[in-house]
């Protein structure tokens, strides 16, 4: 088992733990394109999957300027999150309500995210690495704002048209 016994190996295997999410990420987000109907959460998804090139870039940028070579390790929660994703898409359902299915799933990736670099930012910040640290709260404003912009789509019509879509099924009521 890694030893965790300084802050600096907890930042290196979280480090570690984020890499290997966004790269789970990277590959999912083409489908949950594919998958979306809205041309503006198709075009948020696409935008965040160039954006999340980025971030792989800079996390192996922060993992040089620490000194460690660039290696993940693999992320649980991530693969759990996003297994509940596919799932959903795999379901049959009405386009609308899938839509909003996908600003949830997308939005619980993106929290996790949140979660990942605000402590890495702080550890960073923490044991000195000035650089690592601006790195990394780079990337944590760009998930929130996409985070934000998830909210925004939602809110702008996607929620509203999901629950719409059903309504008249249930003739009984
Ligand atoms: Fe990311
Ligand atoms: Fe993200």
């Amino acid at each position: 088992m890694a030893k965790l016994s300084s802050l600096d190996d907890l930042l290196v295997h979280e480090l570690q733990d984020i890499y290997n999410a966004e790269g789970q990420i990277l590959k999912a987000l083409p489908k949950m394109a594919k998958a979306a109907t809205h041309p503006d959460l198709k075009a948020a998804f696409d935008e965040h999957r160039v954006q999340t090139e980025g971030q792989v870039r800079r996390l192996e940028q922060v993992f040089k300027l620490l000194g460690h070579p660039v290696k993940g390790k693999k992320c649980e929660g991530m693969a759990g999150l996003l297994d509940e994703g596919k799932k959903t898409m795999e379901q049959d359902a009405d386009p609308a309500v899938l839509d909003a299915a996908l600003i949830a799933a997308a939005q619980k990736v993106e929290h996790y995210e949140i979660a990942s670099y605000g402590c890495l930012r702080t550890y960073a910040e923490m044991l000195g690495y000035t650089q690592a640290a601006q790195l990394l709260q780079q990337t944590l404003e760009e998930e929130e704002a996409a985070d934000k912009k998830l909210t925004e789509i939602g809110e702008s019509g996607v929620n509203q048209a999901a629950s719409a879509a059903g309504v008249g099924a249930d003739e009984e009521e």
